[in-house]
């Protein structure tokens, strides 16, 4: 059976642990290719409301093996505290796989995030001060410290002492905070060595074999299309590739091997941080759209910024990730607004655009070209079929299929994991 990716079509906190927990029970391997605990994923299962941030949402799935790709980058201290608020929940979390390939994430890389962002000032990009930025620049610039080092104490020293030479400069000269010993890190690191010891595993193997014996092997992206570090609103991004090849790289699945490739897509658009966002409202409307679909951020707090449906952006991601399917979440959150205007394409200094402008610069500078269809009254988070919802709800998941570039194969009408209008399979 080939592997099937999960990817957020938008700005992040699309509905993708719904999504993966809906299809939990019939996979065997929920991958995370990318990020860290810079996620927030929620899954509401039976009424109870879990929150995954490094931990796959295919941990809650009690028939999957959960893994942690090479693509992540680890933090240890975040890891095992999930681990425990998890078990302590009832959860079985024993099945868990690392893979010795992984980054880690050190302290010194969340102080690196924090003076980095305070340095920036008003270009701050609004990080969620996890240190997942200067852990990627470590390991794109051979600094990194991998899952593997921490089992050879020789080597974990001498690549800590490697990495900090830099990181004490700048720490010290340029940002004014104290130096970091070697010593101090290598007994952050080697303090977790037994408990982790059990869990990794060279992933491609294992998920290469259960391919192999016609297992489903679910990639659940973290993050999003717009916060890839190559196809997103750069510099206003994550440092990772949270797109669908991306998840091949960080899972060490090979293309040939995906199948479906599902955009998770949110009936309105929201992000966190700094960065162009052509359709939000600073209006009443924004206000609504955070308090009715419950928009604050799961990892930080923060509150999201809220804004209509953006078709040019649909139709992007669809291109760059080659979706198969997309997957419309929190329809509901739409049920009572009379007028609902939806993004079909952007004047850039009054040149329409019906696509993605090629530069930065034309985006910031677009201005959203609305459609308004008309809303419903009815509730819809009873509905299981397109023909259970009002016209109007039909017309609106129809008309934003048409210009999305992927058929709508499932719509979600609540958060629950029952809640949702499965219009086609999403496995087979
Ligand atoms: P993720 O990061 O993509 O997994 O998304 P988050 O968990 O950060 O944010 C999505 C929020 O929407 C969560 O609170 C989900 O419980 C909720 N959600 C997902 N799908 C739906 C839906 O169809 N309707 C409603 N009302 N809420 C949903
Ligand atoms: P999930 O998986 C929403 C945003 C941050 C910031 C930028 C860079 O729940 O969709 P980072 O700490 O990664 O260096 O921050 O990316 N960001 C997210 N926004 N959902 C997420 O994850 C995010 N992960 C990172 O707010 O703008
Ligand atoms: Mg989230």
């Amino acid at each position: 059976m080939p592997a099937i990716v999960i990817v957020g079509a938008q700005w992040g906190d699309e509905g993708k642990g719904k999504a993966t927990d809906l299809l939990g029970s019939r996979v065997d391997y929920v991958v995370k290719p990318n990020g860290g605990n810079n996620a927030g994923h929620t899954v509401v299962v039976g009424g109870e409301k879990f929150e995954l941030k490094l931990l796959p949402a295919g941990i809650l799935s009690p028939n999957a093996t959960p893994v942690i790709g090479n693509g992540v980058v680890v933090n240890l201290e975040a890891l095992f505290e999930e681990i425990d608020g998890l078990e302590a929940r009832g959860a079985d979390t024993s099945r868990l796989r690392i893979s010795a390939n992984a980054h880690l994430v050190a302290p010194y890389h969340q102080t690196m995030d924090k003076v980095t962002e305070r340095f920036l000032g008003k270009r701050a990009i609004g990080t969620t001060g996890r240190g997942i930025g200067p852990a990627y620049m470590d390991k794109v610039g051979r600094l990194g410290i991998r899952v593997q080092d921490i089992f050879d104490e020789s080597i974990l020293r001498q690549k800590i002492d490697g990495a900090l030479r830099q990181k004490n400069e700048l720490l010290v000269k340029l940002y004014n905070r104290r130096s970091i010993a070697v010593e101090e890190i290598a007994e952050y690191f080697l303090s977790y060595v037994e408990r982790l010891r059990p869990m990794v595993v060279d992933s491609t193997i294992l998920l290469n074999d259960a391919l192999d014996e016609d297992k489903v092997v679910l990639m659940e992206g973290g993050q999003a299309t717009y916060l890839d570090v190559d196809h997103g609103t750069y510099p206003f991004v994550t440092s990772s590739n949270p797109t669908a090849g991306g998840a091949s790289v960080g899972s060490g699945i090979g293309p040939t091997r995906i199948r479906r490739s599902i955009g998770i897509v949110k009936a309105y658009t929201t992000r966190v941080g700094a960065g162009p966002f052509p359709t939000e409202l600073e209006d009443k409307w924004g206000e609504y759209l955070q308090k009715t679909g419950g928009e604050f951020g799961v990892n930080t707090g923060r509150p999201r910024r809220c804004g209509w449906y953006d078709a040019v952006m649909a139709r992007y991601a669809a291109r760059v990730n080659g979706f198969t399917d997309y997957f419309l979440t929190k329809l509901d959150v739409l049920t009572g607004i009379e007028e609902i205007p939806v993004c079909v394409g952007y004047d850039v200094d009054g040149t329409l655009h019906g696509q993605m402008p090629m530069t930065q610069t034309d985006f910031h500078h677009a201005e959203p070209v609305y459609e308004t269809f008309s809303g419903w009254e009815e509730d819809i988070t009873g509905a299981r079929t397109l023909e259970d919802l009002p016209e109007n709800a039909r017309a609106y998941v129809l008309a934003l299929e048409e210009m999305s570039g992927a058929p709508f194969s499932a719509i979600g009408v609540g958060p629950g994991r029952d809640q949702v209008i499965q219009v086609r399979d999403l496995i087979g």
